[in-house]
């Protein structure tokens, strides 16, 4: 089935399924009451932020993660008042107020962002925040060196609450490997963490390397003091799983985790064309035709965040078989060769490949399997990139359970 306004039959099917079976396989390998907080920031990574939290919602999750102030508040106004929202990006004086408004809680990653607080905060109102420190990724943090500094803060504001500590891996997947980044993230966030004696703090590290490569290696040394803290998987809950530079770590997650893709790509053939041998095809006539050729055009472009990078690079499925993109992607439009299936038989002749169903990547409800961790190889970038790009003008279709 199809969405309705979606005259170019290009969309992103949603299998809400997966998405909850990931979620269960994930949420299943930490023990209960440990701090368990799905990302959801970039429209939840490309898959739809509303029909995304609804899902987690469902399953019984507690707390969720933006980047964006802004994606906080359009969750809120969307109706989602009890959840948790957990902000992790920066905010202005106004944001300051707005986190008040809607009831979100901030990762503190700075003295500007407390003071935007106290600053904004009114008579009876109270805040609960977490502190982001950095522990080497340097990107946002506090260093331990200002541990005293926030302590002297935070006395003098007792409505701005101590609720959590958190980090954030800049390599999970080098857990298990010697001189792994990970463990000194994972020490240097023990020594801070045992700055703050309360004993009701929340603590939260790991993403979605960091939690299988952790939970693989959670009863051997050095790791297993550790094990557990709080997590934030994003990636894997839709479906795609992080590979760990240690190959024992590596077939331990790929043993223990059954995870399913949760976006799959589709589009259609919508125009072909019969090349005689020297024919180019798209802008700047880079592909030539060496023999005589029969080409594809379908209505997805690099404005769909099918990216320009698969320009005679991307691969993609009909009818069950690999088929390459050719010359340069266009904002609207990518084309494919068709010759050799037809040479196959697989496709009988030009015109019946108008109207054939495209999976660019993903699991599709016909069989069709393209995992998109192989289609951002060919782009020379990763899957986050590709998920969290696929264009607001794509229409997702979601598919609900027995769909
Ligand atoms: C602060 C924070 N936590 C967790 C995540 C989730 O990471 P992943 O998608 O690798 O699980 C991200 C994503 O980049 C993040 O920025």
């Amino acid at each position: 089935m199809r969405p309705s306004l979606n005259f170019r039959h290009t969309f992103a099917e949603i299998n809400i399924s997966h998405l909850k079976h990931n979620l269960r396989q994930l949420r299943n390998l930490v023990p209960e009451g440990t701090f368990f907080c799905p990302m959801v920031k970039s429209y939840a990574y490309g898959h739809g932020d509303l029909q995304v939290v609804s899902a987690l919602i469902e399953e019984g999750v507690t707390d969720v993660g933006v980047a964006l102030l802004e994606e906080g508040v359009r969750l809120r106004e969307a109706g989602f008042k009890k959840i948790n929202i957990n902000v992790f990006g920066p905010f202005d004086l106004e944001g300051a107020k707005t986190l008040f408004k809607y009831e979100l809680t901030p990762m503190i990653s700075d003295f500007r962002q407390l003071r935007f607080l106290q600053q904004s905060i009114l008579s009876e109102q109270q805040i609960e925040i977490h502190l982001k420190m950095n522990t080497g990724m340097n990107r946002l943090g506090f260093s331990s060196m200002e541990i005293p500094e926030i302590k002297q803060f935070l006395n003098e504001f007792p409505r701005i609450k101590l609720r959590g500590l958190c980090t954030h891996l800049s390599k999970g997947e080098d857990m298990g490997c010697e001189g792994s980044f990970s463990l000194k993230q994972l020490q240097e966030f023990e020594k801070i963490t045992n700055q703050f004696p309360q004993n009701n703090l929340v603590t939260h590290v790991l993403n979605s390397s960091g939690l299988l490569g952790l939970f693989t290696l959670s009863q051997q040394e050095p790791w297993q003091r550790y094990w557990p803290v709080g997590v934030r998987p994003g990636i894997a809950l839709y479906g795609v799983l992080p590979s760990f530079k240690s190959e024992k770590v590596n077939s331990e997650v790929i043993k223990k985790l059954k995870l399913k893709p949760v976006m799959c790509l589709k589009s259609e053939v919508i125009q072909v064309h019969e090349l005689e041998p020297g024919e180019s095809v798209s802008y700047g006539n880079e592909w030539v035709a060496q023999q005589k050729s029969v080409i594809g055009v379908m209505p997805v472009g690099y404005a769909d965040g099918y990216t320009r990078h698969l320009s005679n690079k991307g691969v993609l499925i009909l009818g069950g078989k690999k088929i390459p993109v050719i010359g340069i992607v266009c904002m609207d439009y990518t084309l494919v060769d068709l010759t050799k299936l037809l040479a196959q038989g697989i496709i009988k002749s030009s015109q019946e490949a108008v109207g054939k169903e495209l999976t660019l990547f993903g699991e599709s409800k016909t069989g069709d399997y393209y995992p998109v961790e192989e289609l951002a190889k060919k782009a020379g970038t990763i899957a986050y990139e590709l998920l969290a790009c696929i264009g607001k003008r794509v229409p997702r279709q979601y598919l609900k359970e027995h769909q």
